[in-house]
């Protein structure tokens, strides 16, 4: 009975080896994510696929709800509840805020394997770190300060495309007269602030916008420059229709997808819904700086941290997951379907098409000029907490609860105090 019991355990032990050491186990990869718009859900396929085919089982945990606020909340129910997914979608400082948990898994063996630090810009590539140990993997950059536009509604109200805010009144106005709605926009707090952060960057140029939005500097964000940011934004609110409230903004896209709104402002997932609908850049939709930003480039690089786990099969499912998602070829895929550029340096940009050449353009030109700053509305630029006291206080303002862009400014600061 003993022996029968030990040549049993034996045999077990064998082909547990011969497994352990060939290929360990398919591991069930449980990615959270807030990619669920057409664009986005087609990206995050390949994402998928690419798993599979290493042999993984991908198990899909989407939390709608763009700009991932929601998602962000339903993750922090599962850490404090002890129940982490394997990797999720988390980006900027807060990457440094969750390594404060110690619950991060330390992926720098696949980073060394694939050689990480000479293939990222090296501002990404200390985002991705925590401590000087690589934590997350990059997937893309994505462009915030853009406008898109419909070419069949501006001919018809005669209008031009707008270089410059004032430029944007005048079309504004026009795309109304010709009764359609100038401005598509979804009344939620993220993307209002999205709108927020590409009129200081017009208004005030790049410069203005690190030391107020980035360096938080108490006399810049009570400064005239931001009390005509504000009026700015607060007039923009006109040419936006009475039906915005909690609109999605994959929503407010297809407004101008279908010709029922002249632009929409919005990072260039946005673009991803273009794509989606089979539309052709510069024939059917105009990709261009947000007024006054040619300039500028405000990033957003969406990234995955990993989770810390005790199987040594997941372990390994995460640096496969870890070295897909920086392979070049999931690189040129997965952007081409997102809207947003390869973040791995020497990627070929030749099937990519002129908004996204025009970003990979600029956002080398920017690196050099100063002119490339983080998106404060999209967790770039700031702690969470901090980001998040700023927002309420745009989207109040913009909401029109009767405070003057001089009080908005005031507050803006005092909400900058937030730790
Ligand atoms: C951003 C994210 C993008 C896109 C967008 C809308 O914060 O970086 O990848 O998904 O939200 O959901």
């Amino acid at each position: 009975m003993k022996e029968t019991k030990m040549r049993v355990a034996g045999i077990a032990l064998a082909v547990g080896l011969v497994f352990g050491m060939n290929a360990a186990r398919a591991a069930e990869i449980e990615v959270l994510h807030w990619w669920t718009s057409g664009g986005e859900a087609k990206s995050v396929a390949e994402l998928k696929k690419m798993l599979e085919a290493k042999g993984h089982k991908w198990k899909d945990f989407a939390v709608a709800g763009g700009g991932g606020e929601n998602a962000m909340t339903v993750l922090k129910s599962r850490v404090v509840s002890g129940n982490p997914p394997v990797a999720a979608q988390i980006k900027g400082p807060s990457i440094q805020e969750w390594g404060e948990t110690g619950k991060l898994a330390n992926i720098d063996a696949t980073a060394k394997a694939e050689k990480w630090d000479s293939l990222l810009p090296a501002g990404v590539a200390n985002i991705m770190k925590y401590k000087g140990h690589y934590v997350a993997a990059p997937v893309n950059v994505h462009r915030v300060n853009w406008m898109w536009a419909n070419p069949e509604v501006f001919k018809k109200a005669g209008a031009e495309v707008p270089k410059t805010w004032d430029e944007f009144f005048v079309a504004a106005d026009k795309i109304q007269k010709a009764g359609l709605i100038a401005v598509a926009h979804g009344g939620q707090p993220w993307q209002d602030f999205t709108v927020f952060e590409s009129v200081v960057l017009g208004v005030g140029g790049p410069a203005f916008y690190k030391k107020a939005l980035v360096d938080l500097d108490q006399a810049s964000l009570k400064s005239d420059t931001m009390v005509k940011s504000f009026e700015v934004f607060g007039k923009v609110r006109k040419y936006i229709d009475k039906d915005s409230a909690n609109r999605d903004w994959n929503l407010a896209t297809a407004m101008v997808i279908n010709g029922k709104a002249g632009m929409q402002f919005m990072g260039d997932w946005a673009k991803g819904e273009f794509t989606a609908a089979g539309k052709v850049p510069g024939k059917d939709f105009i990709c261009a700086a947000a007024p006054g930003t040619d300039k500028g480039y405000t990033f957003n690089v969406d990234s995955f941290v990993m989770f810390q786990q005790t199987n040594a099969d997941t372990t390994k499912g995460q640096g496969d997951l870890a070295a897909a998602i920086m392979s070049n070829e999931f690189q040129e895929v997965f952007n081409l379907n997102k809207g947003s550029i390869p973040v791995r340096l020497g990627m070929k940009m030749d099937k990519f098409d002129d908004c996204a050449k025009m970003s990979s353009k600029d956002f080398v030109a920017t690196s050099k000029s100063g002119g490339l700053v983080p998106s404060i509305a999209h967790g770039m630029a700031v702690p969470s907490a901090t980001a998040g006291a700023m927002q309420d206080v745009v989207t109040q303002f913009f909401n029109g609860t009767g405070v003057t862009p001089k009080q908005a400014a005031d507050k803006l600061a005092s909400a900058a105090k937030t730790k």
